[in-house]
């Protein structure tokens, strides 16, 4: 199942005397109430949306069934065009139930088969009229033994299997029953039975396609005792970092690829670019490169896709992305590759769409994170970038500063807990909070503001210290809550005024510092670690803090609303 991405709604579809269709708005357990417990059919397809088309209703929900009930589809990606093509199909008699563009191919498919009889031939002339993105896999109620796929921009990998074959958006749901996997490219085609693949290319000419053999983590249900993923992946947090030691530098000497060391050496310019949460690595990436003279820059990839500057002679890209499957930077990915401009993904997920494709591929090796909320992969990213900066000139002070970082997290998580709990309980009961930080404290506090927004449903606002003045300081008022980041030597001056500026107009302020810069009445004050790794070192802070505050406001801290884990829709 890929349920663990975050969805508002399930469904599956099956053929037995007829198509058999459960679906509803909700969990799957809350779907599987209604699925019967033995299903004699040999096809079966099943879908958890998470809405763009329209809202998460039933009507809504995939699989969805053609008007003249012939073909059951569910599709992953969005159709950019479906306005004009539903018109058309509506001109020719069609209805539609609900208001997604995934209905709206089912509908054309069948349109196009009850001309054709010939369900290739339908695909290839519904692929002629679409528009957009979508991984899709359909079957006729005609021919109910073939499940039908085709792909353009969302990913889409065929497991291949002793007497089954099955088909999904990435590989970890079918890990559980094979390791060898088709991909399909971008216009492919084609269909499965129970033993055999057929796949086309854009084309419709066969296409003969080897196996790969893939070893990847089967996600793990298991929560090792603890009540929730973030929790237990914020735990995971020490390991995280000295697993990444372990695999980038060995014997002493930092372990990258040569070429790519040699890339980023010869670069003039290197540009980050991801989305939430990795973009957030990205700003910190930058800075890190900056320190050992490399000019950089930083961009969120939606932003980017749309406006593309490539600053210097020689552009290198790092793409940040935990899942690899962001379509946001997978389009950027498709700019970048048209320029011919060297680029690296930074993922935790192997065999993804960014993995195979960049041009490097370093991996973070964080184990599956499963709560929507990145807090590892965010830790895992930026110790990454921090060696590999470091790699550039040899600057293996880097790793002893990281092995530091980890008793400061091993020290938090066993000690600052109740304290931490203590301010997420007074935070719980606001609709606003403000984070303030200057330079890494700055990157830092705008990762603990969207982890709050992402998991309590508080608005939040990060804001740089020396720019409240300018503006969002007007919002501060008694009683509002403002959490202040000081652990940069350089700015801890300034942020302690920034603090009284928020003070002499009725905020209330919790401070987390280290105790070098340390005041007493801070709320939270953690050992001293070399202050360029506070993303590394103390955003555990900020992820108990935003943990607590949803746990205190009785929230589904793994699944918040509106939010998937893995984003393959623009
Ligand atoms: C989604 C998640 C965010 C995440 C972002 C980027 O929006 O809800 O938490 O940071 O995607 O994901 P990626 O897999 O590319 O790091």
């Amino acid at each position: 199942m890929l349920d663990y991405r975050g969805y508002d709604s399930a469904g599956i579809a099956y053929f037995d005397r007829g198509i058999k269709i459960h679906k509803d708005v909700g969990s799957v357990e809350h779907l599987m109430q209604s699925v019967p417990e033995t299903i004699a059919s040999n096809i079966m397809i099943g879908h958890t949306r998470w809405a763009t088309h329209g809202a998460p209703t039933k009507l809504n929900t995939h699989p969805h069934l053609s008007f003249h009930e012939t073909i059951c589809l569910v599709h992953n990606g969005v159709i950019d065009n479906y306005k004009e093509l539903k018109a058309k199909l509506t001109e020719q008699g069609y209805r539609f139930y609900g208001e997604t563009d995934s209905e709206v191919v089912a509908n054309l498919l069948e349109s196009f088969y009850l001309e054709e009889k010939d369900v290739l031939l339908a695909i290839q002339k519904t692929k002629a009229l679409l528009h957009g993105s979508y991984a899709i896999a359909f079957f006729v109620g005609d021919a109910p033994d073939f499940l039908y796929v085709m792909k353009k921009g969302s990913p889409l990998v065929v497991g291949k299997g002793k007497g089954f074959n099955l088909v999904a958006s990435d590989a970890s749901p079918m890990i559980e029953h094979t390791n060898d996997f088709l991909e399909l490219e971008d216009g492919e085609f084609g269909f499965l039975s129970q033993d055999k693949v057929v796949i086309y290319d854009e084309k419709g000419n066969e296409v003969e396609k080897t196996p790969i053999h893939k070893d990847i983590e089967l996600i793990s249900h298991d929560l090792k005792g603890y009540p929730h993923y973030m929790l237990k992946e914020i735990e995971e947090i020490p390991q995280t970092i000295s697993r990444l030691i372990n695999a980038y530098f060995q014997d002493g000497e930092f372990r990258f690829d040569k070429d790519l060391l040699t890339d980023l050496r010869e670069s003039d310019h290197i540009l980050f670019i991801g989305c939430g949460t990795s973009y957030h690595a990205g700003l910190v990436g930058g800075r890190y490169f900056e320190k050992y003279k490399k000019s950089a820059s930083r961009f969120i990839a939606s932003e980017w896709a749309f406006h593309p500057t490539y600053p210097g002679k020689k552009p290198f890209i790092i793409l940040i992305s935990q899942s690899g499957e962001t379509a946001d930077l997978i389009h950027c990915l498709k700019i970048i590759k048209e320029h011919n401009l060297k680029n690296l993904i930074i993922t935790n997920t192997g065999g993804s769409t960014l993995d195979r494709n960049c041009t490097y591929s370093l991996l973070l090796h964080s184990g599956v994170e499963v709560s929507v909320a990145s807090t590892k992969a965010y830790v895992a990213q930026t110790t990454l970038l921090a060696m590999l900066a470091a790699a550039l000139e040899d600057d293996k002070a880097v790793v002893a500063d990281l092995r530091q970082a980890i008793n400061v997290v091993n020290d938090i998580q066993d000690h600052y807990k109740p304290a931490i709990q203590e301010v997420a309980k007074e935070l719980a009961p606001h609709k606003n909070v403000f984070y303030l930080g200057r330079g890494y404290d700055y990157f830092l506090s705008l990762e603990a503001s969207l982890k709050l927004k992402e998991i309590s449903y508080i608005h939040s606002e990060a804001v740089p210290g020396g720019e409240l003045k300018h503006g969002p300081i007007a919002l501060i008022e008694p009683g509002l809550p403002v959490i202040v980041f000081i652990t940069d030597p350089e700015t801890a001056p300034s942020m302690r005024s920034n603090i009284e500026e928020v003070k002499s107009r009725g905020a209330k302020v919790y401070t987390i510092s280290t105790a070098e810069l340390s005041s007493p009445e801070d709320a939270v004050v953690v050992k001293d670690y070399a202050y360029y790794l506070s993303s590394v070192a103390i955003s555990s802070v900020a992820f108990y803090l935003a943990y607590y505050v949803s746990l205190e406001k009785g929230l589904n801290v793994d699944k918040p609303r509106n939010l998937a884990k893995s984003v393959t829709v623009e």
